[in-house]
């Protein structure tokens, strides 16, 4: 089993991989801007569908809504380069998040949640952030970025930013675990549910029943808007149906959701 302070190697994360595409190349920086980043000029290059970037390091890693992403020692940061249909494109947040929830559970035995859209959480703190980045030309989907990054064996305490928020999951088990470990766990559950894709109704289904979000009273931030209400439902294409104390029900498509 690795710790925090062992390298991660790609050559030893494929060789145990039982995927038939997800992971099949994982192009591995000790250091690197962002996976993001890394991971487009790749798909620019023609990487095939599949291919992973891993960092052992992130310098500018990047989150949702122009944030930053902290990426501290014993933590995992990747980005998984895909080629789907155009048509497919909404199930790339349900695909990733419940690719996550499932890698963790199958590993650990914890119960990970989402919180709309695609955040990972464990007893209602993040342990798992996702961003998905797409190169879309004239409605061709030329590829499409998923950056994962996930809080393995990181102590949350040591880093009072996001210890509010955050958790990991060594934190939640109470032992570290093998990052190479997670990571395959996550490329496995992620290609099963690509399998899926032509399913799509069957995935939404998924998504949905994983949403912590779903009956609380919530503040969603979207760029300069706050809405409040009650999380009622979502859509298949990924959108929240938020119902405000007026009694109008607001379709939300992005935005920051905050539990009250
Ligand atoms: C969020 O919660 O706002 C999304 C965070 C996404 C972080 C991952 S780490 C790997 C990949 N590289 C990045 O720069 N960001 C994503």
């Amino acid at each position: 089993m690795d710790s925090d302070n062992n390298e991660l190697n790609p050559e030893q994360i494929r060789r145990g991989l039982a995927t038939r595409f997800i992971g099949q190349k994982i192009i591995y920086f000790p250091s690197v801007t962002s996976t993001m980043d890394a991971a487009k000029k790749e798909a620019q290059w023609g990487a095939e569908a599949g291919t992973v970037i891993l960092a052992g390091e992130q310098t500018a890693g990047r989150g949702r809504l122009k944030r930053t992403w902290l990426s501290p020692e014993g933590g995992l940061a990747f980005s998984v380069i895909l080629r789907p249909n155009f048509s497919y494109l909404p199930y790339m947040i349900m695909l990733a998040s419940l690719a996550v929830a499932y890698g963790i559970r199958s590993l650990t035995g914890l119960k990970p949640q989402i919180k709309w859209p695609n955040d990972v959480l464990i007893n209602y703190k993040k342990v798992c952030g996702i961003l998905i980045e797409n190169d879309i030309r004239k409605k061709d989907l030329k590829h499409t970025v998923i950056g994962i990054g996930i809080n393995v064996n990181i102590q949350i305490n040591q880093l009072p930013e996001i210890a509010p928020i955050a958790t990991s999951i060594s934190d939640q088990l109470g032992r570290q675990l093998s990052r190479a470990e997670v990571l395959r766990s996550v490329l496995v559950e992620m290609d099963r549910l690509y399998t899926e894709l032509p399913q799509g109704e069957q995935l939404f289904n998924q998504w949905k029943s994983n949403l912590v979000t779903l009956g609380q009273q919530v503040q969603i931030n979207m760029g300069d808007k706050i809405y409040t209400g009650l999380a009622e439902d979502v859509t298949e294409d990924g959108s929240l149906m938020l119902r405000q104390k007026d009694g109008y029900l607001v379709k939300i498509i992005a935005g920051e959701v905050m539990f009250k």
